[in-house]
């Protein structure tokens, strides 16, 4: 009940002390919310009609404005946020399993960065071992700190999309759970992008002064070879693109955003390619750490998202590396069913028919394991959903089979003309096969 009069003292407060933004703040110049830089402007409000008419009121100068500005805080319009406490910077942090980092980050955030106003946003994709609970508990307790918990998903990149996306700060930062970042590289980043200096600031280990010595010397080759290939072929100019810590204005982000891929590891590099060198990047050097607890989830399978990411950006998006791969599984399908075909026919001694039916089972068995584990491996069916995705890939093969002789036979009464209808056959059943395995068997919850 007090709470309204509360409100309009306070805005009336805040109205008369609040203070101008500074003139070099980047924000400031092209729009972007700096928290305290709000004002309430009196010219704003006799154009949207909030100044009533004093004589209506029979009352006098100074009340009359007085009266407009309260009639403003009760009715707060788009014009008039309330931003006390709001965040400038957001800092992103995917997690998955890493229920042992995660206070100790939290707990760095808050003493590195003590002279900034900023939240956390974790996404996590529902980690076995309960990080989520973990981050729960530190919401529960600081309403700076929030929990983004996905289900059913998994990739870093999507996750850092989806946690800049969630969050409102100007600058938005992302930066690994497990303490291998150096976070106290944050508030230098602030600076370089309150200053205008820079719309994306990248934590760099391959310039002077940075460095990734906790590498594996595998790994170490590994990074720099992607690195050489991410800076030639995709003309990418910054030092090191597959740094996962960075910080980046929010607006610079949101343009981008619909065009980034939501799979693999590398949005960093991702959002360079993206940007096609329009993104005014500097580079901070720090030391890559060395893991305190739990493991790392990069295998080698990364190479993949990274070949992947690299193929998409070259071909503007037209080639999507699941398809590719989807369809050289179909290739080795082939082989598969040819070699188990003359396996039944010549050892066997099966009937024709028995033995092709056989090639094909054994075909559609190999391709289902493959594309678990290779094609769909964010995805990956377990347990008894195996079984059941197996029975519907045997059920989505059969359709595409149907298809694939359809358009051959249409093709061949147009064209006889055996490879061009065979071809046009089976681009049709793969092509049917990937779209309805994706809808059907790893179908996205
Ligand atoms: N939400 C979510 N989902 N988070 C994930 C996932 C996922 O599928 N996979 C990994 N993470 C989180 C981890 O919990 C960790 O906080 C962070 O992403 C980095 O994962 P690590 O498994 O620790 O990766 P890394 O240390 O081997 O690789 C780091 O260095 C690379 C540079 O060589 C990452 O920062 C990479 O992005 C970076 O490219
Ligand atoms: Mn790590």
């Amino acid at each position: 009940m007090y709470a309204r009069p509360l409100f309009v003292v306070v805005g009336i407060f805040r109205a008369f002390s609040s203070e101008a933004g500074s003139g070099s703040d980047p924000a400031a110049a092209t729009d972007l919310p700096t928290p305290g830089r709000h004002q309430v402007d009196f010219a704003t409000f006799s154009v949207s009609g909030h100044l009533v008419p004093e004589a209506r009121l029979g009352m006098s100068g100074g009340c009359g404005y007085t009266l407009a500005i309260m009639n403003a805080v009760i009715k707060p319009g788009p014009e008039t946020p309330s931003q006390a406490g709001l965040p400038e910077l957001s800092v992103v942090v995917p997690t998955f399993n890493e229920r042992d980092n995660v206070t100790v980050l939290y707990r760095r955030l808050e003493a590195t960065l003590s002279g900034i106003a900023w939240e956390v946003v974790f996404v996590d994709d529902n980690s076995p071992d309960g990080t989520w609970e973990v981050v729960r508990g530190l919401a529960r307790k600081d309403s700076r700190v929030r929990c983004v918990r996905r289900i059913g998903r998994r990739g870093l990149s999507g996750a850092c999309i989806e946690g800049i996306l969630a969050s409102s700060g100007p600058y938005a930062a992302v930066i690994d759970a497990d303490l291998q970042h150096d976070e106290t590289q944050l508030p230098k980043m602030v600076a370089l992008l309150r200053s205008g200096e820079a719309e994306l600031v990248v934590g760099s280990r391959y310039i002077e002064g940075g460095s990734a010595d906790s590498f594996n010397k595998q790994r170490a080759g590994a990074s720099q070879l992607a690195t050489e290939v991410a800076r030639r072929v995709l003309k990418v100019e910054v030092a090191d693109p597959m740094s996962g810590f960075f910080m980046i204005r929010r607006d610079r982000f949101e343009q981008l955003a619909p065009q980034l891929s939501t799979q693999g590891f590398k949005i960093l590099l991702d959002v360079i390619a993206t940007a096609q060198g329009k993104l005014r990047a500097v580079e901070i050097p720090y030391t890559f750490g060395s893991r305190q607890h739990g493991e790392s989830k990069l295998d080698s399978m990364v190479a993949l998202d990274f070949l992947g990411l690299v193929l998409a950006k070259l071909t503007h998006d037209v080639v999507s590396l699941r398809f590719l791969l989807f369809a050289m599984v179909g290739g080795t399908g082939l082989v598969v069913h040819l070699v188990t075909l003359f396996i039944a026919l010549e050892i066997f001694k099966e009937p024709f028919a028995e033995a092709q039916a056989a090639g094909a089972l054994v075909a559609m068995t190999s391709n289902f394991i493959l594309n678990n584990f290779l094609t769909y491996r964010d995805q990956r069916l377990k347990g008894f959903a195996i079984l059941r995705g197996l029975l519907l890939f045997y059920l989505v093969c059969g359709v595409g089979l149907l298809a694939n002789v359809g358009v051959a036979f249409a093709v061949f009464d147009q064209e006889p003309i055996w490879w061009l209808a065979g071809l046009a056959g089976a681009l049709m059943g793969v092509v049917w096969n990937y779209a309805m395995s994706g809808l059907f068997v790893w179908r996205k919850r």
